[in-house]
Parts: C-alpha cells; structure tokens; sequence
C-alpha cells in the first residue's frame, strides 16, 4: 500500500508521522477549504477535495465550486478532485479546473470486485441524478446513497433521533447480521460473474 487516506479529520500528529515515515504518501478527503488547510497543517502530501456528489460521507460544496477553491487555497501541494466523476469529461473539467487527478468511489461499486450483491449493483447502475440523497441514516452524519424506504424512514419527523457517532459505529452502522447477509449473497453471484470473463 503506496497511500493512505483520512477522512473525516484531519490525522493526529503521531499517526502522520508513523505514515510517513513508513514511506507512504499521506492524502487528506476534505469537502471545505477550512478542511484543506487543517489536513495541510498536520503536513498531508495531498488533499482530495470531495464535491457534495461524492457517494458515502460528504459535504455540502458542489465539486464544480469546491474543486478550484481548493486548489487555490492549497497550492501547491497537489489535490485530486472527486465527487461525481464518472467520465473522461468529467476528468478534463476536474483537470482544466486545476486539479492534478481525479479519485473515484460509487463507480468502483459497480465492478465484480465490489462487496456489492449483483441486486445492489443493478440499483447503482440505473440509478439516475434524483435517485441520491444525503442521509443521516448510517452514521448520524450526511452520508450520499441511493434513496429506498429506510432513508425515506430516517427523515420523517418521528423518527428516532441519533445516538453519538461512536456509539452508533457499533451499535447501528453495521450490524453484523447484514454482514453475513451480504457474504451470503457475494460468494455466489461473485462466482457466476468470474466465469463469465
Ligand atoms: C460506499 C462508499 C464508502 C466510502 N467510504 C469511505 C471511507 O471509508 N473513507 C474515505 O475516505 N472515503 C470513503 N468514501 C469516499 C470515497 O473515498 C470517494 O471520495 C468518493 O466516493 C468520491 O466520489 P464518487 O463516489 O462520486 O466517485 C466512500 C465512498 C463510497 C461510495
């Protein structure tokens, strides 16, 4: 592993260190400029700068907006762009933009590597720009997914309201029985799509 990325915070003093010196290069996921600069203070080789399109935990800056912001305010050290990019375009626009990559995540869930069951998969890739939202449902913080009933659930108004982000991480995030659901699912729909290449 050439790189490690941090989200959600910026690394503490002592982690940086053990990552670098370790060789490694050190990327920090921001979704504001204020972001950016405290992953640069803790000394980040890179920053990737996340537009609210970004699939999983995101901000609320569209990328078109974020990305050159980030760049200026940064520079020079180098930032990736992400959040939406699906397409050489969309590459082309991130580069003309003053980024020196981009970084992609909700794409790499649709390929045969991908945890994904092949009925999750398939939602993904019908998916439309409406069918997202970013919901609280997972973690208590705006996470973008596909819109279904449960974040439908989440945002009615008696719904429950949150528990503390280190509690919901053992508690709600992942339950362990969706775990086993979803090894479940992937061991054979993995083996059917293999045989296929
Ligand atoms: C299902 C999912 C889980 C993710 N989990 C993480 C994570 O644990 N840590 C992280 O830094 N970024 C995570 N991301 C964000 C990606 O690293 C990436 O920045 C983002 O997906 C880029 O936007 P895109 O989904 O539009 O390509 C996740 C993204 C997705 C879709």
């Amino acid at each position: 592993m050439r790189l490690i990325a941090n989200a959600l915070g910026a690394p503490p003093a002592d982690v940086t260190e053990t990552i670098k010196s370790s060789g490694r290069l050190l990327a920090g996921l921001c979704g504001e400029v204020s972001q950016a600069k405290k992953h640069v203070e803790a000394g980040v080789d890179l920053i990737i700068a996340q537009g609210t399109e970004g699939g999983g935990h995101t901000g609320e800056i569209g990328s078109l907006v974020l990305w050159p912001e980030v760049v200026e305010a940064v520079a020079p050290i180098p930032v990736l762009a992400a959040g939406g990019v699906g397409s050489g375009a969309q590459i082309a626009a991130a580069l003309m933009l003053g980024a020196q990559g981009v970084w992609t995540g909700s794409l790499w869930l649709t390929t045969i590597e991908s945890d994904l069951t092949e009925q999750q998969r398939g939602l993904l890739l019908e998916a439309h720009s409406r069918d997202t939202t970013r919901s609280t449902s997972l973690t208590g913080k705006p996470c973008r997914m596909l819109r279904n009933e449960w974040t439908k659930a989440w945002e009615m108004p008696n719904a429950p309201k949150h528990c503390h982000y280190r509690f919901r991480t053992s508690s709600q995030q992942r339950p362990r029985a969706v775990h086993a659901h979803i090894r479940i699912e992937r061991a054979p729909s993995r083996s059917t799509l293999s045989a296929k290449l």
